[in-house]
């Protein structure tokens, strides 16, 4: 389960304090696949960053799984997010120097999986993305919809309980997204993992279990039909 208990975060500009999360409330539980919108500004990425750990709250308090991530240390979460957490982002962020085999599989290194078994599941987690034969392709021949599914292999690789996604087709044209957004869902939900998805996507919205919308500093569940 993934609790976001009152929950806050601004940040100064100049003079100016600029309240970007609020006391914000959030039940997620454990498989659901949540999508996570609001409008541009409106703190969506402040809160994935502070669900991973990579930014700290003003007060109030994310667990993960029992794990209180708000109250670790800055070595202690680094730990946590490489082996519980997977990332999905918008412009990819694979490492350019290294190829596609290697960007997935560096994954599994730091979580002290090495040699052939490194290799097999990430080849394998390659295949599930339709990747196979592409292993040692430079990510940058790659075109925007392969980088991503790369991208989505290497979020998946270490099996974490939650995925994280933050608009991950915003940079892909709407047939990419069409083939992109399906493998994400489908895979993580045969893992049974958690996923957090910002997105404008309505395709996502229809296939999500949930959607909650950041507003005003709030995370509001908006009812479906
Ligand atoms: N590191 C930062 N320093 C200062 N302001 C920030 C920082 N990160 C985010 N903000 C501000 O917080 C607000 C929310 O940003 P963000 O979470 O990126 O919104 P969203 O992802 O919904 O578009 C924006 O006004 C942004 O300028
Ligand atoms: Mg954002």
């Amino acid at each position: 389960m993934l609790s976001i208990r009152q929950l806050s975060r601004s940040f100064r500009e100049g003079t100016r304090v600029h309240r970007v999360l609020e006391a914000a409330d959030a039940t997620i539980l454990d498989g659901q696949v949540v999508a996570v919108t609001g409008r541009s500004g409106s703190g969506k990425s402040t809160l994935l960053n502070l669900i991973s750990g990579i930014d700290s709250p003003e007060s109030g308090s994310v667990s993960v799984d029992g794990t209180e991530v708000t109250a670790l240390g800055e070595p202690a979460r680094t730990l946590f997010r490489r082996a519980r957490i997977g990332f999905v982002y918008q412009f990819f962020n694979l490492i350019p120097t290294l190829d596609v085999l290697e960007n997935v599989r560096l994954v599994l290194e730091l979580n002290g999986v090495r040699g052939a078994a490194a290799d097999e599941r990430s080849r394998a987690g390659l295949a599930e993305l339709g990747l196979a034969g592409r292993e040692h392709s430079a990510v940058d021949m790659l075109s925007g919809g392969e980088q991503q599914r790369v991208a989505i292999a290497r979020a998946l690789v270490h099996r974490p309980g939650l995925l994280l996604a933050d608009e991950p087709t915003g940079n892909l044209d709407e047939a990419t997204a069409r083939e992109v957004l399906p493998a994400l869902l489908s895979l993580t939900r045969t893992r049974g993992a958690t996923l957090v998805i910002v997105t404008h996507d309505p395709t996502v919205s229809r296939l999500a279990d949930r959607v909650l919308e950041l507003r005003e500093g709030q995370l509001r569940e908006i009812a479906r039909t």
